[in-house]
């Protein structure tokens, strides 16, 4: 026959252990749920990242993706072949117009300052120069950027194109 004190003892052990168990129970989903999308077929997970995801699709890309940043580990030997999509209309190494300015000193360069070229209104009369953000912007999509502008292109759309090319156009002067 048990006494009160063993049976109490007995008890609490018990309902200590299961505490443990409950406890580790839910550490456990707590780390699962948190985990990787993919694993297993729980989708608590999915709901977070698809909130996340949902945000990003708010924000402009520029804004999302910081230029200095990527500038930072840019490879200029692709940005040199990025240029091919530039090429048409313009020189980079020799100060000579083409359908577009020549970009000769262009990153840090004042904006539409070359005499001989005959700009839109809107390049003429915005102000500033060429810095490695004010590009990456235009470049992105040079008609949402400057509305009116004479530059026929669509855009660079990866942010690292936009990197590496005005890398290469920097390591020119
Ligand atoms: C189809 C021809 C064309 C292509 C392709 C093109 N541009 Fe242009 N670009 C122009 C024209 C035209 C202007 C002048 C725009 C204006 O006056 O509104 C211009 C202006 C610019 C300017 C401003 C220069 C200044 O003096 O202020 C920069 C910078 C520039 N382009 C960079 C590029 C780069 C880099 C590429 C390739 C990723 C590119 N462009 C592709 C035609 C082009």
């Amino acid at each position: 026959m048990l006494d009160t004190m063993t049976a109490t003892k007995i008890v609490g052990a018990l309902c200590g252990a299961m505490l443990v168990l409950l406890l580790g129970k839910w550490a456990a989903e707590s780390i699962y749920h948190v985990g990787p999308i993919g694993h297993g077929d729980d989708h608590g997970a999915v709901p977070i990242f698809a909130d996340i995801a949902e945000d990003q699709l708010d924000t402009p890309v520029e804004e999302v993706v910081d230029i200095l940043t990527l500038l930072a580990s840019a490879d200029i030997a692709k940005g040199a072949k990025v240029f091919a999509k530039c090429k048409a209309c313009h020189k980079v190494e020799e100060s000579t117009n083409g359908v577009g300015p020549h970009l000769v000193g262009i990153v840090g360069r004042q904006i539409g300052i070359i005499d001989e070229f005959k700009y839109s209104n809107p390049m003429a009369d915005l102000e500033g120069v060429w810095d490695p953000e004010q590009l990456a912007a235009f470049l992105a999509n040079p008609k949402k950027y400057l509305p009116g502008t004479k530059m026929s292109f669509v855009g660079l759309k990866k942010p690292k194109d936009r990197a590496n090319i005005i890398a290469w156009m920097q390591s020119l002067q």
